[in-house]
């Protein structure tokens, strides 16, 4: 087998998109569209990666990490003098070199490598890969000789009637020599409708110099979805979306209507889970077995354990255990841990807090900056005062606790284990363990006192 390179063009602004983030780096389903694209040609056997970058160079640096090698284009003259910005680190290779647009994000490993069989089988000096389309309304038309041969690409903008008429589209996915592409490179010129070098240029090259050139038609047009602007954006999301569902309903999770249900990337999820409309599950999600989760709740980079229940509520960066029952309309706030057979009930918000195994807060609560131990019973309207205006302090519940309701714990303060804490206390000190602590005001009944007023007269 050659060597094989790849470039990935994302240098451009996307000016399509009319937005402040570059293009390469919208999401789809939670993934920005270049890292996909980087995902699935790091599946190939591919010595390097470069990717071409320039608007928002350093932001795609940051995405991006090592994953790839990396050249600047500082003015984007085009898809072709994009390429060319990899002649330091390409040009000397012997191999074939892959290139795949940074904005073609749901682009398969598969169809690339069916490309790179193809191109390296036939011997061939460039081979593109293709697609027919009901609208090919935007991208370059393939257009080919009487004998079926591919004899080039022209951008919509420069074709003429005729070819506008044309189907099969260049996706934006290529192969090449990468000798011959680095030479055939320095005789593309800018003699076009946008001024620009056309990298689809180089197969009309390669071809008028005899050379062999293929096209390897894909019969999945889904997935060679160029997104210019956010109406394919969401077309993209839309596909990317029903991969997803489809990928985890065939692993024995039930999505009662995936047509409704959110699934970002890289998210996992056991057998016999069942997620109920209305829901999304953020990227690095990890959901066990026989969990049901949703309707409409909102689960953002949160572990959580087998049997869970978590009903119309949302959920973000935390740990939650097993046999766990959240909501329905609970708030879990980031950096949150809940063990095992918690039970957080409705308009209950937790923040930065830790419950132990088998602890209750089933109503109306405030926890935040919390360490609740196992077994504690918070009360309907147990609160944390957790802020003084200034800083956050502690609230330290020991094991076994039972808080009364309509109860102010006023942090820094630390109820010791088994403690009771009366109905309606604001607790500002410490509560020592086994005590009953009761703090608010006593009850005086003053008899006949309103017949005293005439009140009711
Ligand atoms: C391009 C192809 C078109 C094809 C379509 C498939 C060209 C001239 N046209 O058109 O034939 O049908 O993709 O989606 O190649 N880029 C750079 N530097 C530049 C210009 C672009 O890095 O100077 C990058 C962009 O960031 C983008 C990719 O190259 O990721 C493609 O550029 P784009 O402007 O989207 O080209 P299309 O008009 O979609
Ligand atoms: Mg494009």
């Amino acid at each position: 087998m050659n060597n094989r390179y790849a470039v990935i063009l994302a240098a451009g602004k996307g000016t399509r998109m009319k937005s402040k983030l570059y293009k390469v780096l919208h999401p789809v389903c939670g993934k920005p569209m270049v890292q996909h694209v980087i995902d699935q040609v790091s599946k190939l056997h591919i010595e390097e990666i470069v990717t071409i970058i320039g608007h928002g160079a350093e932001k795609v640096k940051a995405q991006l990490g090592s994953s790839s090698l990396y050249a600047l284009q500082e003015e984007q003259l085009g898809t072709a003098h994009a390429v060319m910005q990899a002649e330091a680190h390409l040009a000397s290779k012997k191999g074939t070199t892959l290139v795949v647009c940074g904005d073609t994000p749901l682009i398969k490993a598969e169809t690339m490598e069916a490309l790179l069989k193809q191109h390296e089988t036939q011997g061939a000096k460039a081979s593109v890969l293709t697609a027919t389309v009901e609208d090919p309304t935007g991208y370059g038309r393939i257009i080919r000789n009487a004998e079926g041969f591919v004899e080039k690409i022209v951008e919509h903008k420069d074709a003429t009637d005729e070819e506008k008429k044309v189907k099969e589209i260049n996706t934006g996915t290529y192969c090449f020599d990468n000798e011959a592409l680095f030479s055939a490179l320095k005789k593309v010129s800018n003699d076009n409708a946008q001024g620009e070098y056309y990298l689809p240029d180089v197969i009309e090259i390669l071809k008028s110099q005899g050379e062999i050139v293929t096209a390897y038609q894909t019969e999945d047009f889904e997935e060679t979805l160029g997104v210019n602007d956010r109406v394919a954006l969401s077309q993209a999301e839309k596909i990317m979306r029903s991969r997803i569902n489809e990928y985890h309903m065939r692993n024995g999770v039930t999505l009662v209507d995936p047509e409704h249900t959110y699934i970002e990337t890289d998210v996992e999820i056991g057998q016999d889970t069942v997620i109920y409309p209305g829901t999304t599950i953020g990227m690095g999600s990890k959901i066990g077995a026989e969990a049901v989760i949703g309707p409409n709740s909102e689960i953002k980079n949160c572990t959580i354990g087998d049997r869970t229940v978590i009903r119309q509520s949302v959920a973000h960066d935390s740990e939650i255990g097993t046999d766990v029952t959240i909501g329905p309309f609970a708030h879990i706030r980031p950096q949150s841990q809940i063990a095992d057979e918690v039970k957080i009930g409705n308009f209950v918000e937790v923040k930065k807090s830790i419950f132990g195994k088998g602890s209750k807060a089933s109503h109306l609560s405030y926890i935040g900056d919390a360490e609740v131990g196992s077994n504690v019973n918070l009360g309907c309207g147990s609160i944390t005062v957790n802020y003084d205006g200034k800083n956050k302090h502690l609230t330290k519940i020991g094991d076994g606790v039972f808080v009364g309701c309509n109860s102010n714990l006023v942090a820094p303060v630390t109820i010791g284990e088994g403690a009771y804490i009366a109905a309606g206390s604001t607790i500002t000190e410490d509560v020592p363990a086994q005590s009953l602590s009761i703090a608010r005001a006593r009850q005086v009944n003053k008899e006949d006192y309103v017949k005293k007023l005439n009140i009711n007269k």
